[in-house]
């Protein structure tokens, strides 16, 4: 393996501001071509009857998921929590302003709440951020109260490795391949222990998403937004590589995501 993991440390030019992740959410989202929306499914996972009570969404990012949330569970108490004060901006203006939602600025792995004062955690695609996840679940199961619910929310370390080939085969970055998992301390395979460390875990779902990106202009969109790859942030110079390789027919890349419930103790 190649490299130190971008994903952990400081993340400030991923998500120091809102505009980069919004890239790379939309790129990906007009790419799907299977698999469900996630928010849709974690309202899914927990019983109707346990998400009345409070329920915080941790490392909410720009908050679509939260926003899904206080629209389908209609919480008593909705806190969106985050290390970014850019993205809690970000998701301010997304929240549907009768979910009365508090946005709280925080560490996950030091979190500003009491002792078995939450019925509901919420954790999507943020664990793997911290070198850590083991003591994240730790807070998680200090501040469930006994019986409450969490879902965490993860990709399996292979996710969109055919990426990984045509970033190589372009010359882009010849290293690709090579390069660590950005979800490398929390994925598909590991997660499981990881949260049995702490907490019951009830339930592990597996969904495959398959995501078609068109064609170079739009696989460009994505890949200049991820920090796995030693690339050029300048969209046209890295769509000029790859047009010569996948022209109009676009590339096909594949990630299982991992829905991990599991209840205090
Ligand atoms: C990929 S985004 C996920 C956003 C959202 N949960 C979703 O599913 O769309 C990862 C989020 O984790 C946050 N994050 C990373 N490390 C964190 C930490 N130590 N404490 C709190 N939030 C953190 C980032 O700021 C970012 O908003």
């Amino acid at each position: 393996m190649t490299g130190t993991n971008p994903f952990l440390g400081a993340q400030e030019a991923l998500y120091g501001g809102s505009d980069r992740l919004a890239q790379r959410t939309t790129a990906l989202h007009a790419a799907k071509v299977r698999g469900r929306p996630v928010a849709e499914v974690i309202s899914e996972l927990v019983d109707p009857g346990g998400t009345r009570g409070i329920v915080v969404d941790v490392g909410c990012g720009r908050g679509s998921t939260t926003a899904h949330l206080a629209r389908s569970w209609n919480p008593r108490s909705l806190t969106a929590l985050d290390r970014s004060p850019a993205l809690l901006a970000a998701a301010r203006r997304r929240l549907p302003p009768e979910a009365q939602a508090s946005l709280v600025c925080a560490d996950f792995h030091a979190l500003p709440l009491a002792e078995s004062s939450v019925d509901v955690v919420v954790a999507a695609f943020c664990l793997y951020h911290s070198p850590h996840p083991r003591q994240v679940v730790a807070e998680f199961a200090r501040c469930l109260r006994r019986g409450g619910q969490a879902v965490l929310v993860t990709k399996s370390a292979d996710s969109y490795r055919e990426l990984d080939e045509l970033v190589a085969a372009a010359g882009l970055d010849p290293h690709a391949p090579q390069r660590r998992s950005l979800y490398e301390t929390f994925h598909s395979g590991n997660a499981a222990a990881t949260v049995a460390a702490h907490l019951d875990l009830c339930a592990v779902v597996d969904h495959q998403h398959v995501f078609g990106f068109r064609d170079a202009e739009h696989t460009a969109r994505y890949l200049t937004t991820t920090p796995k790859y030693a690339l050029t942030s300048d969209q046209a110079a890295v769509a000029d590589r790859l047009r010569p390789l996948i022209g109009q027919t676009g590339v096909t890349a594949t990630s299982t995501v991992s829905y991990l419930v599991a209840r205090r103790r």
